[in-house]
């Protein structure tokens, strides 16, 4: 099998990681694996903004988000500790950034299954992202102007593993 097939057969979420934090080499690819993602008409409008795991505006999203969803402090965080997460930002006026953030995301989470690292693809900081604090967080996260949260990608050392998820081609695929 290929190596881009074993990296999509084998990737999983990861919900745990050391605290041993990626070389530069190895964020380097995995921002490069972001940047080389197709984006709609070559727009290539998505913005990476590199968080450190200690940076205190990730303890304050994670404030923002159990508050918003009335939840008590939560055994984990959103983005399990890992020693980076990369937050995705598009042009919130074109039509295809939401997409285009997906497509980087998944690029570089396919990256780091090569390089032999964990990720998880993160939603659930949405509506802290959106809500009240929206242009603060833009600020906080150095979103250029215009632009707003898509989605973001915590990377790391796996701590814990977990099988890659079962699938149903009998529910999913229709042949014409
Ligand atoms: C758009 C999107 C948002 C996600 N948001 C979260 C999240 O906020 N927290 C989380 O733990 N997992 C999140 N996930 C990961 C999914 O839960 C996970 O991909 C799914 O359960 C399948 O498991 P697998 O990635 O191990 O195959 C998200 C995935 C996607 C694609």
């Amino acid at each position: 099998m290929s190596e881009v097939l074993q990296a999509i057969a084998k990737r999983s979420s990861t919900r745990g990681y050391t605290q041993e934090k990626l070389t530069k080499e190895e964020l380097n690819i995995l921002i490069q694996a972001g940047l080389q993602a197709p984006t709609a008409a070559n727009r290539q409008e998505i913005h990476i903004t590199v968080v450190e795991g200690d940076n205190p505006i990730l303890a304050e999203l994670e404030a923002d988000k159990n508050q918003g969803r009335g939840l008590a402090d939560l055994p984990h965080n959103f983005y399990y500790e890992a020693p980076v997460v990369l937050f995705l930002s598009g042009d919130a006026s074109f039509y295809w950034s939401k997409l285009d953030a997906g497509i980087a995301a998944e690029n570089i989470a396919l990256a780091a299954e090569g390089l032999g690292l964990g990720s998880l693809i993160i939603g659930c900081v949405k509506d802290a992202l959106y809500g009240e604090k929206k242009d603060y967080y833009a600020k906080a996260l150095k979103f250029p102007e215009g632009y707003e949260y898509e989605i973001a990608v915590a990377l790391g050392r796996k701590a814990v593993t977990k099988e890659p998820h079962d699938y149903s081609a009998e529910k999913n695929v229709t042949y014409l």
